[in-house]
C-alpha cells in the first residue's frame, strides 16, 4: 500500500480540499442522512458532508491519518470488514480508495451490505484518462509546485500502478455487488476523476 501520510496537508493545503467539495456536492445527501466515508484519511469529506445536516463516520485502516480527526466521528477499521449491521447507511461514499484494493469486488459486497435498500453508494476513483505523462503536463499548464505537484504526480503513479476503470467497467463492479449504476462523470482537469453514483435497489414488496 502506498504511504499516505501526507494526506493532512493533500486534504488542506492543495486542490485535492477543492476536489472532495465537489465530489461531496456530487455526493448530494439528503439532510438527516447517516453516512459512512470509508479511507477517510484525516476525515475532510466526513466534514463536508456533515455539512448538509447529515450524520457522517469515517473508516480507514490508518490509524496515524485518524489522529490528525478533521471531524468528530472518526474510527479505526478496515474497507472489507466494516463494523456495523446491514442496511445500516443511507449512503456509503469512498474516495480514491477502491481503486488501491486488491479485492474491489469484495468491498463492494461489504459497502452494499450496509446500504440500506434505495440507499446510494458514491465513488471517486482515477479515470483511464490519468496518467504520469497527462498529469505531468497539467502540472506545468497549471505551473503547480510543492505539494499541489506532488500530490498530483503521486496520484497519477498510483493510478497507473493499480485500476483505472471506465464507465462500463464501473457499472460491471456494481452490477457484481447487486448495484445500479446510475452516474459516472469525469471531473478533475481534463477528467483525472471518475464520480460514480450506484444505488441498491429498493426492497421489493411480496403480494400476500
Ligand atoms: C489516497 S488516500 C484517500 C484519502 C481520502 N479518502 C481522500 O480522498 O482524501 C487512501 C486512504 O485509504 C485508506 N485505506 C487503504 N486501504 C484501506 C483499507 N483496506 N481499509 C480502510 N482504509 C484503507 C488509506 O489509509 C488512506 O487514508
Amino acid at each position: 500500500m502506498p504511504d499516505f501520510s501526507n494526506f493532512l496537508e493533500v486534504q488542506t493545503r492543495t486542490p485535492w480540499g477543492r476536489t472532495l467539495a465537489d465530489f461531496a456536492d456530487f455526493c448530494a445527501p439528503p439532510p438527516d442522512s447517516v453516512i459512512l466515508d470509508v479511507g477517510c484519511g484525516p476525515g475532510l469529506l466526513p466534514l463536508l458532508l456533515a455539512q448538509s445536516g447529515s450524520r457522517s463516520l469515517g473508516v480507514d485502516l490508518d490509524f496515524g491519518l485518524l489522529a490528525a480527526r478533521l471531524a468528530p466521528n472518526l474510527a479505526q477499521a478496515g474497507a472489507l470488514r466494516l463494523p456495523f449491521p446491514a442496511e445500516a447507511f443511507d449512503l456509503v461514499t469512498a474516495s480514491n480508495v477502491l481503486f488501491l484494493l486488491d479485492d474491489p469486488a469484495a468491498a463492494l459486497r461489504e459497502w452494499a451490505r450496509i446500504l440500506r435498500p434505495g440507499g446510494s453508494l458514491c465513488l471517486l476513483n482515477p479515470s483511464d484518462c490519468l496518467s504520469l505523462a497527462s498529469a505531468g503536463t497539467i502540472a506545468q499548464e497549471r505551473k503547480l509546485d510543492g505539494a499541489s505537484r506532488e500530490s498530483l504526480l503521486g496520484w497519477a503513479r498510483n493510478a497507473e500502478e493499480h485500476a483505472r476503470w471506465t464507465e462500463s467497467e464501473t457499472g460491471a463492479l456494481f452490477a457484481e455487488a447487486g448495484l445500479i449504476l446510475a452516474e459516472s462523470v469525469l471531473r478533475v482537469g481534463p477528467g483525472f476523476a471518475r464520480f460514480s453514483r450506484g444505488r441498491k435497489p429498493a426492497a421489493q414488496a411480496h403480494p400476500t
